[in-house]
């Protein structure tokens, strides 16, 4: 067993963190503040390869390992969580997604414009009434000659203002319920498609969240993913590889806000000596620096766990979950390092702390990630 990246993996890191320093830190924090989507930072990312990165190289990814991808990824959101999540979503629950289930003409159709970031992905499952509870999906697919017509409105779509591929839910067999579910590529380009209302968001403003509307939007049977009834999986299974994502989009965030509040602690002085020598913020930097250590590895673990072949859920959950609960109550530290200065938009740590909490609500809330690893000990497989 080795605990230290590859050399390829270290040279990758170095090779995102360059690019975020340059490109993405300068304007992530005014971004935010505008809710104004990062399109350059997008573009450039794709001419890194950062949006298909372990999608194979003969479909225009990187052909990269997922402890490399989260990696990256952890590299991304250390700069920008708005960023993090765009390219988390096109990577893990879209050219993933496609990757795995797709047929050969959906990956030389789709696919490679997805990984080359010359499509922008989307995940369209969440609705009014599905959100943990996904399986509860209204949305239906109604097979006509060539073409299946698809109904509904699915809401929380990261990506959704922007994207041009929905990978999007629907039933085919309401009378089955989640086993009536299936999985289609749409193109935004797709007649009766649309976008509905933009979120105002808490956090991560520089990502667009949106509702998705089909209303009698024709789709070409040849863009079913995988068969008819298969679509509840394929989103379980894809979520796995999302909560990869957003775990390493957690550290990032959590180092980003320990960077912030050890830099503060050593220059800030008070009562004629740096805060830093003060033993209450010594122990305060400790538990977070243990604390990222320990959700570093535990995301390594499940991102390696993804490239097993097999089914790695409870891997999955628990980086997310542990990763995800670190990011909040590291930044809420740095927060109450910072003081004052923490709590203004003056300091970074205040825009840390707000994007830290979508990473407990979003793919999965800390609660399904707690069923999640819960049925996997019981049923004891
Ligand atoms: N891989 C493959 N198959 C899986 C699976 C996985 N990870 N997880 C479950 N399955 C299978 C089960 O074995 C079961 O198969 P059988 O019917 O053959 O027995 C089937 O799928 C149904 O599974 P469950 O019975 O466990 O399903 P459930 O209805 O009890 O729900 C859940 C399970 C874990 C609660 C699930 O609904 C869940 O993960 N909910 C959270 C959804 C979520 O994360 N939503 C956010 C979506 S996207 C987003 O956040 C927005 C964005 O754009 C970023």
């Amino acid at each position: 067993m080795k605990l230290v990246l590859t050399e390829k993996q270290e040279e990758l890191k170095q090779k995102v963190r360059e690019f975020v320093e340059k490109e993405i830190k300068p304007v992530a924090s005014i971004n935010e503040q505008n809710a104004e989507y990062p399109e350059e930072i997008v573009k450039k990312a794709s001419q890194l390869g950062l949006m298909g990165m372990c999608i194979p190289e003969e479909y225009g990814g990187m052909g990269l390992d997922h402890v490399s991808y989260a990696v990256a990824m952890e590299e991304i959101s250390r700069g920008d969580a708005s960023t993090g999540v765009i390219l988390s979503v096109n990577n893990s629950l879209v050219c993933d997604a496609i990757h795995r289930f797709g047929t050969e003409e959906h990956k030389t159709k789709y696919l490679t414009k997805l990984a080359k970031g010359e499509y922008l992905g989307a995940f369209a499952l969440t609705e009014a009434n599905a959100g943990s509870d996904a399986g509860a999906i209204q949305s239906t697919a109604v097979l006509e000659g060539n073409e299946y017509i698809l109904n509904g409105t699915k809401i929380f779509t990261t990506n959704g203002p922007q994207a041009d591929i929905f990978l999007t839910f629907a039933l085919t067999d309401p009378t089955k319920g989640s086993r009536g579910m299936s999985a289609f590529i749409v193109e935004r380009k797709n007649k009766g498609v649309s976008i509905g209302s933009k979120e105002d968001k808490l956090g991560i403003r520089a990502s667009g969240t949106s509702e998705v509307l089909f209303e009698n939007a024709p789709v070409p049977k040849e863009n079913l993913l995988g068969t008819e009834g298969a679509g509840f999986k394929i989103a379980l299974a894809t979520l796995d590889y999302g909560r990869i994502g957003i775990g390493a989009q957690s550290v990032g965030i959590a180092q980003a806000a320990f960077e912030e509040a050890l830099k503060y602690s050593v220059k800030r002085e008070q009562f004629g000596k740096p805060i830093s020598e003060f033993q209450a913020v010594q122990w305060m930097l400790a538990n977070m620096a243990v604390k990222i250590d320990a959700a570093r590895l535990v995301l390594y673990r499940g991102a390696y766990a993804a490239d097993s072949g097999k089914r790695f859920s409870k891997e999955a959950s628990m980086a997310k979950l542990f990763a995800s609960e670190t990011a909040m109550e590291v930044t809420q530290t740095a927060v109450q390092i910072l003081g004052g200065y923490g709590y203004t938009t003056d300091s970074i740590v205040e825009r840390l702390y707000r994007d830290a909490k979508i990473t407990q609500i979003y793919e999965g809330t800390s609660e399904i990630e707690r069923i999640v690893i819960s049925r996997d000990l019981i049923s004891g497989k």
